[in-house]
């Protein structure tokens, strides 16, 4: 029988208080004060404390008597548990078993999805439809939510140039605008409009900051920039996800301008704070404390704590630091009450905007597990999104009409490459408890779509071997088929975290594969499945039909059969650039002008020998099965004040044979600036859908607001001046017209 202090059990009657109320900010302030006013600083170092359950392990496990440490008090945060059984064993020993009863956080990577799973964030980008992911992230809220979990490490928003970063894969690619709209709408989706919701759960913007951008493109390196680039490319998501209210934030490996950020208190106090106003907590990744010492920037793992406490760090996450070091720090002066008080009173005060103290078990309900998981509305909607995030790169005439889409009379297709019949590279990096079993292949989608065509399956190779002798088997195939499909690409842990790869090319021998399949005469469709841009330039000047396909989650098969039977229009657009070759990264779209910009006919201007300047494919590209005729771009005046705005008006017709929809484009120039400023600018973007031979006029509204930069003197202000403006169905296909800000 546990006996309770006199003081304990007033506090508990706070608690049985808190019970009854919802409260106020004010309630939930005094409540968490007076908690305070009774934990052991032991106590206090155990809700900074984050370890992980010995389930999935996404990185070194520091401690393996989680169990005891929740008992205990001196664990206050856990990650990777989940299920309703297993959590609600681990919340009871919190609740019930140490002296305060604070209750648990329970943390997990739904990333694109809990069990149900979605395209990879970097596919779904590509829908461009910020109510589509909204949508992705509030499901997958729903489903992880009913097993248990009340937090994500969700949404990574790290901007992203470079495809050997395998990282891009989770992200919203190379625009800040884009990838702010993006990241604001994941979080709302996670939130929703009340955290203590049992179908939502905390958000975590991550990884704080710029760590999209490590030299050489590998994970963990160093990120060196300054700070006008950072503030301008780098820290808008970020921002984004803080002003749609993100409960908590991540720091990243990486160090910036020579500072880890888990010890960098110019990003984690005065921007994200002082300037932010970001009122949330700071939890570091994955023993990011601890690795301040390889950095060279800790002596000691107390040393490290002390660095990251002061720097802006409430929780660490599986370090053990603050479990080990804090009272000695404390003691020693190194930090203060104040500080430890301050990152306590963030954790407390989620916890209970959760609706934790109210009842701690309310995400532990084993009847709603059951009924949510996979739920219908769950796979429909995993296939509204994975078909809006597939592009069409190439679809060329081949004997006289585009291969795509496929007729229906086929009598039979030919199936072929390692990624034709793989249920688990369907699901991508970071594909939490995905179920494979639940997948649809490419296999078991074409049988779905064409049920009265024969599907001729051969593997022809594996991935990333070198092993040929299926190729006889592939070219059998092929050769008994009026049309060849091949799926090839990278493998689901080709990309993610430590999955930098210095040749993003589509790996081992499939290359080879294709170019026997294509020397046969009949139609080709690739279909390229990867977490990140491939350089493809040999394999698009052969190919007739290019779909890149990503890794779509759960429902992929029946998307990408939707695409080749034309079921669905494809309509994604790129949000990163494809470079022709690794030594042309990084390209974007974004970029400067230089003084000599690239002459075909001048040496001396800024290009290359070998390749062009312009990407293999560029931002915002992306084909249809219908063509997109733009016209009429007019401003409705060419004159914008400082408080004036204007209006943007583009004609779009669909001049084609099917109705589909296009995602029109808006960008700017900045013509002459204090700084340099990039030849564009995405400064919007709007989805229409259109009938064949439809017409409909886009308007966009411009304001200064719209044109400001980091000036010379690092003001955040638009410069008058001449500016551009364009307007298409790409970044690069596009009508111009112009004004001037006075
Ligand atoms: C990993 C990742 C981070 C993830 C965390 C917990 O190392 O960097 O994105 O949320 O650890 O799994």
């Amino acid at each position: 029988m546990k006996t309770y202090s006199l003081l304990t059990l007033a506090l508990m009657g706070v608690f049985v208080s808190c019970r009854q109320e919802t409260g106020s900010d004010t309630e939930m302030k005094q409540k968490v004060d007076s908690l305070l006013s009774v934990m052991t600083l032991e106590e206090k170092a155990g809700q900074l404390t984050l370890f992980t359950s010995g389930w999935d392990v996404t990185g070194p496990v520091m401690r393996e008597e989680y169990r005891q440490d929740i008992a205990s008090g001196r664990c206050g945060n856990l990650l990777n548990a989940h299920g309703v059984s297993y959590n609600r064993e681990l919340q009871k020993l919190a609740v019930e078993e140490s002296r305060l009863g604070i209750p648990l956080l329970f943390g997990y990577d739904v990333i694109h999805g809990f069990k149900t799973i979605f395209p990879i964030p970097l596919a779904e980008a590509c829908s461009w439809d910020t109510a589509l992911v909204r949508k992705t992230a509030a499901l997958s809220a729903r489903e992880a939510a009913a097993a248990g979990l009340n937090w994500t490490f969700n949404p990574m928003v790290d901007l992203c140039r470079d495809p050997r970063w395998g990282r891009i894969a989770e992200g919203s690619g190379e625009d800040p605008l884009l990838g702010s709209m993006m990241a604001a709408a994941r979080v709302k989706g996670y939130q929703g409009t009340d955290l203590s919701d049992p179908f939502t759960l905390a958000a975590c913007v991550k990884h704080f900051a710029a760590y999209g951008a490590p030299e050489g493109g590998r994970d963990y390196n160093t990120v060196d920039m300054s700070e006008r680039v950072l503030r301008e490319i780098y820290l808008p998501p970020y921002k984004a996800a803080v002003d749609a209210g993100v409960a908590s934030l991540m720091t990243s490996f990486n160090e910036l301008d020579g500072i880890p950020a888990t010890g960098n208190r110019f990003l984690l106090t005065e921007i994200l704070r002082e300037e932010w106003g970001f009122e949330g907590m700071v939890v570091t990744d994955y023993t990011s404390i601890n690795e301040m010492i390889p950095h060279g920037y800790a002596r000691n793992l107390k040393h490290a704590g002390e660095l990251a406490l002061s720097a802006g760090v409430d929780m660490d996450m599986v370090g053990a630091v603050f479990y080990n070091h804090l009272e000695e720090s404390l003691e020693e002066g190194k930090i203060t009450e104040e500080m430890i008080n301050r990152s306590v009173r963030r954790v407390l005060e989620m916890k209970y905007k959760l609706g934790l103290f109210d009842d701690p078990f309310r995400y532990l309900d084993e009847e709603r597990e059951d009924s949510i998981l996979f739920a219908p509305g769950l796979m429909e909607h995993a296939l509204e999104s994975a078909r809006k995030s597939i592009v069409l790169l190439e679809n060329k005439p081949f004997g006289g009409k585009p291969v795509l889409p496929l007729p229906e009379n086929l009598n039979r297709i030919a199936l072929i490459g390692p990624l034709a019949h793989s249920r688990i590279d369907m699901l991508g990096t970071w594909h939490a408890s995905g179920d494979t079993t639940k997948v649809v292949t490419l296999k078991e989608g074409l049988e779905n779509q064409f049920p009265n065509t024969q599907i001729l399956h051969a593997r022809g190779c594996s991935v990333n071997g070198t092993d040929r002798s299926g190729f006889g088997d592939a070219l059998s195939a092929a050769m008994r088929s009026d049309v060849v499909v091949v799926a090839v690409g990278e493998y689901f842990m080709q990309s993610g975290e430590a999955a930098s790869r210095a040749m993003p090319v589509i790996p081992g021998i499939q290359e080879e594969l294709v170019d026997m399949l294509l020397n046969t005469g009949k139609p080709v469709v690739v279909v390229v499945m990867a977490g990140r841009p491939l350089i493809l330039t040999e394999l698009a000047a052969k190919t007739p039909a290019l779909v890149y396909a990503w890794h779509l989650g759960t429902r992929a098969g029946d998307a990408i059969a939707d695409i080749l039977s034309g079921e669905y229009n494809p309509s994604g657009k790129l949000v990163v650039s494809f470079p022709w070759s690794a030594g042309q990264i990084p390209v974007y779209y974004n970029h400067k002008n230089t003084g000599r910009p690239m002459h075909p006919l001048q040496k001396y201007t800024s290009k290359y020998l070998d390749i062009p300047n312009n990407p293999r494919y560029p931002f915002g590209y992306g084909l249809s099965y219908t063509t997109f005729e733009y016209s009429g771009l007019q401003l409705s005046d060419t004159l914008m004040t400082m408080n004036g705005s204007l209006k943007v008006s583009v004609q779009v017709k669909n001049t084609g044979e099917y109705a589909g929809e296009e995602t029109v484009q808006l960008y700017v120039r900045d013509l002459v600036g204090s700084v340099t400023r990039p030849v564009k600018e995405l400064k919007g973007f709007r989805k229409v859908w259109l009938e064949p031979g439809e017409e409909t006029t886009v308007t966009f509204t411009l304001s200064p607001d719209d044109l400001k930069f980091y000036t010379v003197d690092m003001q955040f202000a638009a410069e008058p001046g001449e500016f551009k403006v364009f307007a298409g169905g790409s970044s690069v296909d596009v009508l111009e017209a112009g004004f001037t800000l006075k």
